[in-house]
């Protein structure tokens, strides 16, 4: 025996293996190079090494989308992507113009209304897990997103990139998401921090909002990703209280670093940064994007000029700052770099692989909204021949809306999705209207020549003629990712379907009986055919897979599971935002002095409050046209008594549980949603706020209990005279339901 442990041990230490026991590796190096050490370890021994040069070098880019390491002490680069659908195409060094790779055409995953849309938290796990992959094979670091700005107005451009209206939902699905990124050694970059709920004016409007509202809507789904761990958060172009988000006291040391403990990177918005003394005490640790100071937008190679670059380095060396947020910044960067590139767990990733194709599909199937189906025409049955009419059924989705343009490896529209789910049914396509024929987006060309001769009455006329024998007519219209659609940069002009496609949806509602509308769109929009069209669907961005998923859930393979994440009012007046001074803003007396001349910062003021989304709707008793919450499937679910697990609770710990019973004759899904109510309070509470919700799975005749845990943070209210959330002894009610607008059952509790 013993010759052969001594054998064993030798080769143990010598191979650094054990045999049965752990042995300690040897490592000769510096400690920030020894990978059995703690990050926090590395970070401050790899600090200890550095030069004021080499720690400045690390705060600003050296590239659109990477920054310097230390490469004398073999610390890599930090490399970024857009995000939040996929990895974006590689682009040159110092220009937004496509890099010409062959190797970087991704997968595009579906736009985040459409997780959001699908209320399931795993599959965002799934989402953050494929996408994180993509990022990690890529060589990124940082993937820029989730974004969870909360959806405020439906003329928002942004908002198919983020997680619908309401703060729970929100919070709820943004976790998995990061953690499922950052499983794979990529850092997260949570966006847009705060209040960056429009696009117009986007780079100088100051946002006034009272703290209940910013902390009860605007601010629970970034908190919830810190507390989940995210490695990283971008602040936002607008200003609050008058300074710029990406370097606000209030904002980032304050809320973020100070009351939510964060100890990640706070990375800008390409080009967020304004003043070097703010950016160096104000919270922020990276630059991005700059066009600095007195140069021009975009010139070529002035990253020494900004303003954590050079302007910074003289300040030290002048003695007009010290170093203590230098070091606070440098070892955050640090801690990215040992958490990412320098992780030991030496993750690869997978790029473009079968099972992201698989997880998009699935993603975009749960996602859609079966918003009407009278007469149960869906899902589709018995067809020889169906008419396909409407742009969106053909136009690549994945290219356009800004940074989160794509290059994607392939893309499934809608017809080609449909014709391949329906061999031996003749499908036939007219154009039905022109929307944008346009190809060319972010350096990114579809290939597609979409260009058109034949007048509006024409189209609408060969239309309406083809739709005679058809014995279905899908209609694949909405919104695109063109400017003023859903897309960066700019907001919606309006509310309506653009392109003249409501006379479309007419005169093909007057054709034939069994039309199908499929609204793809990353916001609401207006239908005033809504009773005249049988049945409606709403799809979004759904990414390479779009055609698969519309056509699994058209045909009947997936039954439609997702609830809207936001809701879709009658008319834009119908909401909470109405006046100039909601939005986009009012010029006030202060001006920005940009690189293209002198702006007057516009003043926007919250005055909605927290009556956002259904809230509003709720509160103001107005009827929406599709309210928050909700989505019909192939099937119908039973809801039986809820029940709560206690009628008096001191800490507000209460399970509520209520079953469900599949009643129809097809296998389904429901998101069961609970909601709190607070009748006897000292504020003004909105009429119920979602505090809970699960998806459950149910075979024909199956019943499950559905169970959520409510904590007192579910039945609190942000005081603001005491900077802190409350709860109110008292009575709370949980609503149970379908949607917000089909509660199904209730029972109380009291708070001692
Ligand atoms: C967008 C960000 C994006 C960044 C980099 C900005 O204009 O607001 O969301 O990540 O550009 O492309």
């Amino acid at each position: 025996m013993k010759p052969l442990t001594f054998a064993c041990a030798a080769l143990a230490a010598a191979m650094a293996v054990s045999c049965g026991q752990p042995v300690k590796k040897s490592f000769d190096g510096p400690a920030y190079l020894d990978e059995s050490l703690p990050v926090e370890e590395r970070v401050e021994d790899a600090l200890s090494r550095m030069t004021t040069e080499e720690k400045v070098a690390l705060t600003h880019a050296q590239s659109k989308f990477s920054s310097a390491g230390v490469p004398r002490l073999g610390i890599p680069e930090v490399w970024c992507t857009d995000g939040p659908h996929g990895i974006r195409a590689e682009v040159l060094w110092d220009e937004w113009d496509q890099a010409g790779w062959t190797s970087d055409s991704c997968t595009a995953f579906p736009a985040l209304t459409a997780l959001a849309a699908s209320w399931d938290p795993s599959l965002a796990g799934l989402y953050g897990t494929v996408i994180g992959e993509e990022a990690r094979y890529r060589k990124k670091d940082v993937l820029l997103g989730p974004g969870v700005n909360i959806y405020r107005t439906p003329l928002n451009g942004r908002n198919f990139e983020y997680m619908g209206e309401d703060p729970f939902l929100a919070a709820t699905m943004v976790v998995p998401y990061v953690q499922g990124v950052q499983r794979n050694n990529v850092a997260a970059c949570v966006k847009h921090y705060a209040l960056n709920n429009q696009e117009t004016a986007r780079f100088f409007t100051n946002v006034t909002v009272d703290d209940r509202t910013l902390y009860e809507i605007y601010l629970p789904a970034f908190k919830a990703a810190v507390d989940g761990g995210a490695w990283a958060i971008m602040g936002s172009y607008n200003l609050y209280k008058g300074q710029w988000n990406c370097h606000n006291q209030y904002l980032l040391n304050d809320i973020l670093k100070g009351e939510w403990g964060f100890d990640g990177v706070v990375i800008s918005d390409w080009g967020g940064v304004h003043d070097t003394d703010q950016a160096i005490t104000n919270g922020l640790d990276m630059e991005f994007g700059s066009w600095t100071n007195g140069l021009t937008m975009g010139k070529t190679n002035a990253y020494d000029s900004y303003f954590l670059a050079n302007p910074y380095l003289e300040r030290i060396r002048s003695g007009q700052v010290g170093t203590t947020e230098l070091d606070d910044k440098a070892r955050r960067i640090l801690r990215l770099i040992f958490r990412t590139s320098m992780n030991p767990e030496h993750k690869t990733g997978r790029f473009t692989s079968p099972e992201h194709y698989a997880a998009a599909r699935k993603i975009g199937a749960e996602g859609i909204v079966l918003l009407k189906n009278d007469g149960g025409i869906l899902p589709l049955r018995g067809a020889k021949k169906i008419l396909v009419v409407g742009e969106n059924a053909i136009k690549m989705m994945t290219v356009g809306g800004g940074s989160s343009s794509l290059k994607a490896q392939h893309e499934v529209s809608p017809l080609d999705g449909l014709r391949e789910a329906l061999p031996g049914v003749e499908v036939v396509y007219e154009r039905g209207y022109v929307g944008d024929a346009g190809g060319e987006y972010n350096g990114v060309s579809t290939g597609q020549d979409l260009s058109e001769k034949r007048s509006a009455a024409q189209l609408i006329a060969d239309a309406v003629k083809a739709a005679q024998g058809a014995d279905y007519v899908i209609y694949i219209g909405g919104l695109n990712k063109s400017d003023y659609q859903d897309a960066e940069g700019n907001d919606r002009q309006q509310y309506g379907l653009p392109y003249g496609q409501d006379a479309v949806i007419e005169a093909l509602a007057a054709a034939h009986s069994k039309l199908v509308v499929v609204n793809i769109s990353g916001n609401a929009v207006a239908m005033p055919w809504v009773s005249r069209v049988p049945a409606i669907v709403q799809d979004w961005y759904l990414g390479s897979e779009a055609g698969h998923s519309l056509a699994d859930v058209l045909t009947g393979a997936v039954n439609p599971s997702g609830k809207l994440p936001f809701t879709f009012p009658v008319a834009l007046e119908d909401g909470p935002v109405k006046t100039p001074e909601q939005f986009p803003g009012l010029p006030g007396d202060k001006t920005w002095e940009s690189s293209f001349g002198s702006v007057p910062i516009l003043e926007e003021t919250y005055s909605e409050g927290i009556y956002v989304g259904y809230r509003w709707f709720e509160a103001k008793q107005v009827a929406p046209l599709f309210p928050f919450g909700y989505g019909l499937s192939y099937t119908t679910f039973a809801y039986g008594d809820p029940k709560v697990s206690k009628t008096v609770t001191t800490d507000g710990s209460v399970t509520v549980s209520v079953p469900v019973t599949n009643t129809g004759a097809v296998a389904g899904a429901e998101v069961v949603q609970f909601y709190v109510a607070d009748p006897e309070s000292s504020v003004d509470r909105p009429v119920k706020e979602l505090k809970g919700f699960d998806k459950v799975f149910l075979q024909p005749g199956e019943t499950k209990t559905v169970s959520v845990q409510l904590t007192r943070e579910s039945l609190s209210f942000f005081d603001a005279a005491k900077h802190a959330w409350v709860a109110e002894p008292g009575r709370f009610d949980v609503l149970v339901g379908a949607s917000s607008a089909d509660i199904r059952g209730s029972v109380s509790f009291e708070l001692k």
